[in-house]
């Protein structure tokens, strides 16, 4: 089979709900890369290898050279926010990279100017900004539109994509507005409340056949009417909550402690952060849409209804707490009381130290990369291959998320492979024994 993915020429322009810090992170750090600063360390498109064929035959090319994906030089950056600072301004204020690196791609990022933002306060009410846009929902959606394609015929970009790297929106739980693509164009038009910001930028890429990703654990693209729209308009999507920090660690921990089958009884997660992210989380309206997509992912790996003896009695519990000495630096600790052989109990201690956006911000490239691909490549809907990014991947309705991270890799290779006709690899590996067998009979 020959791969049938067009290839990525041209420009591809990269546009951000939500220029805060990992949006600024990202940017800088491509700004970075392209002038030789730096290395994209945490990019899996960038840095990554993957196997292809036979263990024999020695093939590992970077992810970046099997699958045609957009050159970093060919990136133009965008984005929105409620804040009228420019990406230097902003990145400076996000305090995640040093101001000597940020000086020395000073130029494109100070030429990076936010469009007014389509907001709610009512959304995220630790915010206040008055460089928003104004209108009825339908009117807001309209403007995005005009937004996008107007960045598109400036900056001449062949293809755009948009990653919502915005705040965490309050926590709601989908309606009728939400529930068709009809109800919801008429939700629009009668400015219903119940259609969050981050659905209008949603609704509005989707519109145009602009593939998007959703890089918080608000739903946004995560409901039917714009699932239906994504599959009419044949655009790729992908959400929720990019993967990182503490249960990046916990997807890598708990699938290890399942696969040797030892029980966990508790798991209790605490952290600490001081950004901008930390000041929205700050509301139990808007932590709760956190706690919900950070919760679902052991449930997910350790299955207790199908081993009741091992994790039928496991208590999780996550806090997070604002505490704006650490900034963008999050520190984490993670208690887990388990146990082995016999019931016998044993704990184990994580303190992650961590850069939340450092995490973060190769995730949002990856999924930009991933997201463009995807639509070259014909394929639309719901993308689950790129869960391995995600903390509360998006599935088809009914579906069971993946959340250990290693299923998570293989089957996001394995689209590849799939995508580039190279054999899927399934780990079996009985073939290299047979024909050491033959060799020896004959
Ligand atoms: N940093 C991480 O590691 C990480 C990990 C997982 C998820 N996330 C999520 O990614 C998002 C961004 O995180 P961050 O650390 O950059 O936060 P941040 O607070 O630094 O940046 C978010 C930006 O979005 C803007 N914004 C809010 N609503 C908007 C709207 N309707 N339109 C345009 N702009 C809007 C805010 O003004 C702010 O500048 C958050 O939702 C966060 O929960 C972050």
């Amino acid at each position: 089979m020959k791969s049938n993915v067009k290839p990525a020429e041209g420009k591809l322009g990269i546009l951000l709900p939500g220029l805060g810090a990992v949006a600024t992170t990202l940017i800088a750090g491509v700004e970075a890369v392209k002038k030789g600063i730096s290395q994209p360390i945490g990019s899996v498109t960038q840095m990554g290898t993957i196997r292809l064929g036979k263990r024999t035959e020695n093939r590992r090319p970077k992810i970046k050279d099997f699958v045609p994906l957009a050159d970093l030089n060919d990136i133009v950056f965008g984005g929105w926010d409620l804040f009228e600072d420019n990406v230097y301004e902003a990145a400076i204020n996000a305090g995640v990279l040093e101001e000597s690196l940020l000086n020395k791609v000073r130029g494109p990022l100070e030429a990076i100017k936010p469009m007014k933002a389509a907001f709610d306060h009512n959304y995220a009410k630790n915010l206040t900004g008055t460089y928003v846009k104004e209108g009825t929902r339908f009117e807001l959606a309209q403007q995005v539109m005009d937004d996008i394609k107007n960045f598109q015929a400036a900056n001449n970009c062949d293809r755009v994509v948009l990653v919502w790297c915005g705040s965490t929106e309050v926590y709601f739980e989908p309606s009728d507005v939400h529930s068709t693509l009809a109800k919801f164009e008429e939700g629009l038009k009668n400015d219903d409340k119940l259609i969050a910001p981050s659905m209008i930028y949603a609704y509005a890429a989707l519109k145009l056949g602009v593939g998007f990703a959703n890089g918080a654990p608000n739903l946004t693209v995560d409901i039917p009417a714009l699932i239906e729209l994504a599959k009419i308009t044949q655009t790729p999507i992908a959400g929720k909550d990019f993967k990182t920090g503490q249960t990046l660690m916990k997807t890598i921990l708990a699938p290890g402690l399942a696969a040797r089958a030892l029980g966990v009884h508790g798991w209790f997660s605490t952290n600490i952060l001081g950004n901008r992210d930390g000041l929205v989380l700050d509301d139990p309206d808007n932590f709760k849409t956190k706690e919900v997509s950070k919760l679902g992912v052991l449930e997910d790996i350790l299955r207790p209804e199908d081993n009741p003896e091992l994790y039928g009695e496991i208590f999780h519990k996550i806090r997070i707490n604002y505490y704006p000495p650490h900034g963008d630096n999050k520190e984490s600790w993670d208690n887990i009381d388990i146990f082995g052989w016999l019931g016998y109990k044993m704990q184990i201690k994580i303190n992650f130290l961590c850069r939340d956006s450092i995490l973060a911000a190769p995730i949002a490239l990856d999924l930009a990369l991933f997201i463009d691909m995807a639509k070259r490549a014909n394929m639309s809907g719901v993308q689950e291959w790129l869960s391995f990014y995600l903390k509360s991947p998006q599935t088809a309705p009914g579906l069971q998320a993946e959340n250990d991270i290693f299923k998570q890799l293989i089957k996001l290779e394995n689209t590849l492979r799939h995508l580039m006709g190279e054999d899927l690899i399934t780990h079996l590996g009985l073939d290299y024994y047979e024909d050491l067998v033959e060799d020896v009979i004959s």
